[in-house]
């Protein structure tokens, strides 16, 4: 048996999302994960061409150490499931990071969340992270950290969880969506505006999917070909649809779908993720276009293209995902939490555990996170190990929040404005005027935190943790 170096294994993986050319084909993996060496990440920051016309300084990204890719996108990450991952962080920009596995039920202290669960990682510092994935799927990295700084600069790469059940594809395309927000000289701008936090979030002025603005992809003619779509951006939601395909979404956030559903439209918001089981055209040379119709002009995210002779493959044919854990949630017994998503008044926000921004405009249950309370550093709720809970979200805002829990699942079960999926997940986007219930089993001790993944939200006061004993 040929034996394939995580390294190396690595490497080809960030290749394969960069480059547009040649066929996206998905490396084998079964033998690759054995080498106990971490992987080396280094957070950098650099100059970099993101807008195809000058160089845009101060981009940070992570490099693995000693990948001498071109690509300056952050790399894909691969684990598999049950076996120990090893990360690396090697800190060299020129502030405190750390390294938040979004999605991944972990042990607390492998969470990356600075003063809740491990101290800043310093310029020049190491951090290594060990745990071993217990879901497949898609999921994700970033810090927690100056989070709008450090996202909003380039921050954010997928982490793939493997399991060798999962059916074989003829492809597979890693798709990181993101958007910088450039001026007219290429060069960063204020990366928000307090009126805009206010509201929806502030926008990016570059869309980008693996940082170029629509990339073209080769993909088997007639094949069929996993696309794992992360939103990576801090303020963005999409509303995906694929034209000249058919597609089918295989997870969402991760999970594997009981059943299948065809990809009419998906909205996808900051922090989630959708695989798409994607059967090609069977001519040469048919493009597929992936956009977001979600503005009043729709925008191409990506185009794929169709090369070679038709592979003729079926999309019924295709196997199901290996399952991952659900969501046991034991709903006779369950306690219920309330979780009132609402706006706040307007207060210069104390500095908090990782940067401010300056100001206070979102609460959870009326605490601005960590604002003007008694004891501003106090648990949303304190959680009985083993016990099942009922979040009892509500959102009486004008706008929708991408409502993220750490270290556990949740399960949706119930909501006045829509019929949910019983879907196992970490991150749930709760519309305005939207009430709905998650449930979760708190199976995992910690402080876990709770927050929207709108990042400005997440800064200017939704946020706080729920601590498991
Ligand atoms: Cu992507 Cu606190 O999370
Ligand atoms: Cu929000």
């Amino acid at each position: 048996m040929t034996f394939v170096s995580r390294r190396t294994l690595l490497k080809s993986a960030a290749v394969l999302s960069a480059y547009g050319a040649g066929l996206a084909v998905m490396p084998r993996l079964s033998q690759a994960l054995a080498a106990t060496d971490p992987v080396e990440i280094e957070a950098l920051t650099g100059d970099v061409l993101l807008d195809g016309k000058q160089a845009t300084r101060g981009v940070m990204r992570y490099a693995l150490s000693g990948q001498t890719s071109t690509d300056p996108s952050p790399p894909i990450l691969r684990a598999r499931r049950g076996e120990a991952f090893k990360a690396r962080l090697i800190n060299r920009l020129d502030e405190p990071t750390t390294i938040h596995w979004h999605g991944i039920r972990l042990p607390n202290d492998q969470d990356g969340v600075p003063f809740v669960t491990q101290p800043h990682v310093y310029t020049g510092d190491r951090f290594d992270y060990a745990f071993s994935p217990p879901d497949a799927g898609t999921f994700w990295y970033h810090p927690h950290c100056n989070t709008l700084t450090q996202m909003g600069r380039g921050l954010a790469g997928v982490l793939v969880v493997e399991d060798e059940r999962d059916p074989v594809f003829d492809g597979e395309v890693v798709l990181n969506l993101r958007d910088f927000r450039l001026g007219g000289d290429s060069q960063f701008i204020e990366q928000f505006k307090p009126r805009e936090a206010a509201k929806t979030g502030t926008f990016g002025t570059l869309r980008t999917a693996n940082w170029r603005p629509e990339p073209h992809y080769d993909v088997p003619a007639g094949g069929l070909v996993r696309v794992r779509i992360l939103a990576a951006d801090v303020t963005r939601i999409y509303n995906l649809k694929l034209a000249g395909a058919e597609a089918q979404i295989i997870a969402i956030d991760g999970h594997p779908l009981l059943e299948r559903i065809p990809l009419d439209m998906a909205v996808v918001s900051p922090g989630q993720r959708l695989d798409l089981a994607v059967r090609v055209a069977d001519s040469e040379g048919v493009e597929m276009v992936l956009e977001d119709i979600r503005p009043s002009t729709p925008k191409v995210v990506a185009r794929f293209r169709a090369v070679g002779a038709s592979l003729k493959r079926n999309l019924g044919d295709l196997g199901s995902l290996a399952e991952n854990a659900g969501v046991e949630a034991d709903l006779s017994n369950a306690t219920e939490i309330p979780l009132l998503l609402s706006a706040t008044a307007e207060t210069a926000a104390r500095d908090s555990i990782c940067g401010t921004l300056g100001y206070s405009f979102w609460a959870i249950n009326k605490v601005p996170y960590p604002g003007d309370t008694p004891d501003p550093t106090a648990p949303i709720a304190e959680l009985k190990l083993g016990r099942t809970y009922l979040l009892n979200v509500e959102n009486v805002t004008p706008h929708a929040h991408p409502i993220h829990l750490h270290g556990m699942n949740f399960k949706a079960i119930s909501s006045n404005k829509r019929e949910v999926q019983p879907l196992v997940s970490d991150t749930y986007l709760v519309l305005p005027d939207e009430k709905v219930q998650l449930a979760l089993v708190a199976d995992n001790p910690g402080d876990w935190v709770f927050h929207c993944h709108i990042i400005e939200h997440q800064k200017t006061g939704m946020t706080g943790y729920f601590r498991v004993t």
